[in-house]
């Protein structure tokens, strides 16, 4: 008998054309948003494909929901099958959690353990080429996280200084660095709560030709100093706007629902104004594999001042 309540088949993720998806392997980048549907979003992290299933209801495990069309440039040679917020995941196919990607032609460490962060965020690609191309002699990196604006920045010959208030991440970092040849006293990682710190960067008077402000939206901080964006935004730029150098940049990413492209916008303006600094702003960059809804907030301030 048929069963008149049967589920719907859930729906097919739309994957990359071969097209872009080789355009994005030609930047020696090899972990990047390889399909999505409502429910499911596929990453490509190096040689491994992991599935994402979106909570409350998860579809359950399926191979062919993750098999690329056919000839397809590409398939993966391990695939693990995670639902959002889990502590536990399946490998579909191989074993392992841990890997290597490139991204812009440099190596770093990925960690797909079930509750781990993988270790870097793809969709700032387009953000970090823009870092790249404006060649800083010194980049202040902010919730530096595992280091990728800080690396990418150093091999351009900046000198860099990271700076996160988790050990475990600032480690990672040092070892995307040492990955990538990059070692040396140029390059700083303090493990510290950015909103100390910054007030003793600007006591000493030190400048920078790039400032990276990346924040978390919430952060549990020691001795119940939480983390929140809405409040610690703008004291966080005014620091930031005082440690560029003459010319200097910031950079802003904010991934709050209640802080989008234009609010961040009109709120810089008013700080500008409000702190008599002349600057331009500038929108981020989104990698083309990454829907518009899922990129955060991003702004490059160029001070002409
Ligand atoms: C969104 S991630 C940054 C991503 C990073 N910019 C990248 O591109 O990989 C946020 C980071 O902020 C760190 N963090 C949270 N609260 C902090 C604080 N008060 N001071 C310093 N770092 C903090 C977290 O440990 C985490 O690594």
């Amino acid at each position: 008998m048929t069963d008149p309540f049967r589920k719907p088949r859930p729906a097919e993720p739309v994957w990359l054309t071969g097209k872009l998806w080789k355009e994005i392997e030609k930047t020696h980048t090899s972990a990047f948003l390889a399909a999505f549907s409502p429910k499911l979003r596929l990453e490509r992290w190096g040689s491994t494909l992991r599935a994402l299933v979106s909570q409350p209801h998860p579809i359950s495990a399926d191979a062919s929901l993750v098999s690329p069309p056919t000839d397809f440039p590409w398939n993966a040679g391990r695939v693990i099958w995670q639902v959002e917020g889990e502590n536990s995941a399946l490998h579909l196919l191989g074993s392992g959690w841990e890997t290597e990607v490139q991204e812009l032609g440099l190596t770093y460490g990925i960690d797909l353990t079930p509750g781990t962060a993988p270790g870097l965020f793809p969709d700032q690609r387009e953000n970090r080429i823009t870092l790249r191309s404006l060649r800083p002699k010194s980049v202040l990196n902010l919730f530096a996280h595992t280091c990728a604006f800080g690396a990418l920045a150093a091999t351009g010959g900046a000198a860099t200084l990271n700076i996160d208030s988790s050990a475990r991440a600032l480690a990672r970092g040092k070892e995307n660095y040492a990955r990538n040849q990059l070692e040396g006293s140029a390059h700083r990682f303090w493990t510290e709560d950015v909103r100390k710190v910054l007030p003793r960067l600007i006591r000493r008077g030190e400048k920078f030709d790039v400032v990276i402000l990346d924040p978390p939206t919430f952060a549990h901080g020691s001795k119940g100093q939480a983390f929140r964006i809405a409040h610690e935004l703008e004291p966080l730029l005014i620091s930031c706007l005082t440690l560029t150098s003459r010319r200097g940049v910031v950079f802003v990413s904010i991934n709050d629902s209640r802080t989008g492209d234009s609010q961040l916008v009109s709120m810089i303006q008013d700080i500008l104004a409000r702190e008599q600094i002349r600057a331009r702003i500038k929108p981020g960059q989104r990698p083309p594999e990454v829907p518009p809804e899922r990129m955060p907030a991003t702004l490059w301030i160029f001070r002409e001042d």
